[in-house]
């Protein structure tokens, strides 16, 4: 398996508050990677930190093999590396159309408006968007804001694709829809890193699970050794709970 990506040491604090501790993390080629852990562990952080948005104030970040960590988001994404925001953001006043062109405008390098209007009508097709192609962002159910920034993502090509959680918030038939979409995106060739809340997700996509707790990666292993590992259910479920867990599971 070749890297795609590799974290050395990564550490970003705000103020007090260390989000991201010293993690080191290799991300391969074609995989589809869960990371989760409890609210404020530092996931989006880390996304945050791949893309630019809030860099390492120490460790490196490499892409193929090179540095990437001190680049803007621009030209993270110009690496083809696109991620989604865990609280969607379209540009409501444009049209779904409109908001997937604007990826790929800016990172697929569409030379014509006609050619970003295409590539961006077959994002629309492929997410099952494209009767509401005209519509104002506006006007779309959270079901379809969430995929909608899955297509604003994919117009801009990526080879890695970052998802914070991308299924909160949706209802059974959702989710499964979803999960149906994810896997289309990793059969075309795009490394997957799944932020997410479900279970059922991360085991049923999943061919690995990295596990944060309070800022430090504390698990890196296949989903079924994941939720057998004693630090993990206790970061889930607290101490006292992991003993009566343990007592009762083995
Ligand atoms: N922009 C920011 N400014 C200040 N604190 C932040 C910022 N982003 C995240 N944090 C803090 O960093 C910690 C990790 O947050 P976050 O990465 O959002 O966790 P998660 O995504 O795992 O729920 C939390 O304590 C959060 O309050
Ligand atoms: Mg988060």
């Amino acid at each position: 398996m070749s890297k795609l990506l590799e974290l050395r040491h990564v550490n970003r604090a705000f103020g007090g508050v260390h989000a991201v501790r010293d993690v080191s993390l290799t991300l391969n080629q074609g995989e589809i990677i869960g990371l989760i852990g409890p609210n404020g562990a530092g996931k989006t952080t880390l996304v945050n930190a791949i893309t630019g948005v809030h860099p390492p104030q120490s460790g490196e970040i490499l892409h193929n093999g090179a540095r990437i960590d001190g680049l803007k988001p621009f030209q993270v994404a110009g690496k083809g590396i696109a991620r989604t925001f865990q609280v969607v953001q379209p540009f409501p006043a444009m049209t779904v159309l409109e908001n997937v062109m604007a990826g790929s405008l800016f990172a697929a390098h569409k030379s014509s408006m006609k050619a970003a209007s295409e590539a961006a009508m077959a994002q629309l097709e492929f997410t099952g968007l494209a009767p509401l192609a005209n519509r104002p962002a506006s006007e779309l159910t959270l079901a379809h804001r969430k995929r909608l920034e899955l297509a604003k993502s994919l117009a801009m090509e990526p080879k890695l694709l970052l998802l914070d959680e991308v299924n909160a918030g949706l209802n059974t038939a959702e989710v499964d829809q979803a999960l149906e979409l994810i896997r289309a995106i990793a059969a075309k060739g795009i490394t997957v890193l799944i932020i997410e809340h479900l279970l059922k997700v991360v085991l049923t996509l999943c061919q690995r699970v990295v596990v944060l707790h309070h800022g430090e990666l504390i698990a890196d292993d296949t989903p079924a050794n994941i939720f057998k590992d004693q630090r993990v259910i206790t970061a889930y479920l607290g101490a006292r709970f992991a003993d009566r867990y343990k007592a009762q599971h083995g």
